[in-house]
């Protein structure tokens, strides 16, 4: 299966990074899909203008409704005369709740998803009432555009879509799958610096190293997010996380 990602953005090309890594394997595989829409190709003028003047006054430009719709509207398959879109359309926006692993699980689930990434000082108010199906956060702060949210959402879900890891274990064994983080990581050599690996990681006793590994991340997740922690006691048996 493919997860089609459509992407919003007056910058495409930033999204040539994502060739790279993981999500450049995900893209070799076929595993996911991109598919980049400008809206300046929707602008009604020669000079490709996609921003305004706010109404109200005030500091910056805002994304002009038009242009930003249409290129959604193309971008997610949705026509004016009512296609079905296949999947959510999303803007990454300050404004949003803040992405968790959950979500991310969630997208990987999904056959399509649009993201919207914005500029200036945002997107005028009318397309997210009209166009816009969720809104997400990468984190409490204000980057310049979102185009690397919408990058940072994409690398994380395409590393969960099938045959990306290589090692499908490897996921559910990360920080937050299991809702507390991740156990220290050794590889060779056996003393670095006069530090050794722990004795317990080259004894082959799996089952104590499971024990030991289980440990370790408890601990740092007590020391770092006791508040993970907290959620985790608070969900019951069965709940999904
Ligand atoms: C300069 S920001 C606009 C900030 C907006 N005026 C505010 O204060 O909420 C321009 C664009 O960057 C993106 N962006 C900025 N910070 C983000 C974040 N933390 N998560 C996701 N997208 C973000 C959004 O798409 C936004 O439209």
């Amino acid at each position: 299966m493919t997860l089609r990602v459509n992407v919003v953005s007056i910058f495409p090309e930033m999204f040539d990074a994502l060739r790279f890594g993981m999500s450049g394997r995900a893209l070799e595989q076929k595993a996911l899909e991109l598919l980049m829409t400008n809206p300046r190709d929707f602008a009604k003028n020669r000079y490709r203008t996609i921003d305004d003047r706010p109404y109200g006054g005030g500091p910056g430009m805002v994304m002009m409704a038009e242009p930003l719709s249409a290129a959604i509207d193309a971008a997610s398959g949705e026509s004016r005369e009512g296609t079905k879109k296949a999947g959510p359309i999303v803007y990454l926006s300050p404004k949003g709740r803040r992405m968790e692993q959950t979500d991310v699980e969630s997208f990987a689930a999904l056959p399509e998803l649009t993201l919207i990434a914005g500029r200036y000082e945002g997107i005028d108010e009318r397309v997210i009432q009209t166009r816009i199906d969720d809104e997400v956060s990468i984190g409490d702060y204000v980057l310049a555009g979102g185009e690397f949210a919408a990058m940072v959402l994409i690398e994380a879900v395409a590393r969960l879509l099938p045959g990306v890891l290589g090692n499908e274990e490897s996921a559910v064994q990360e920080s937050f799958t299991s809702g507390i983080l991740d156990y220290p990581h050794y590889t060779r050599p056996e003393c670095f610096e006069n530090l050794r690996v722990p004795e317990v990681l080259l004894s082959g006793d799996h089952k104590k190293i499971a024990n030991w590994r289980q440990n370790q991340a408890l601990k740092v997740t007590k020391e770092r997010r006791p508040d993970l922690l907290e959620i985790r006691s608070s969900i019951k048996p069965g709940d999904k996380h």
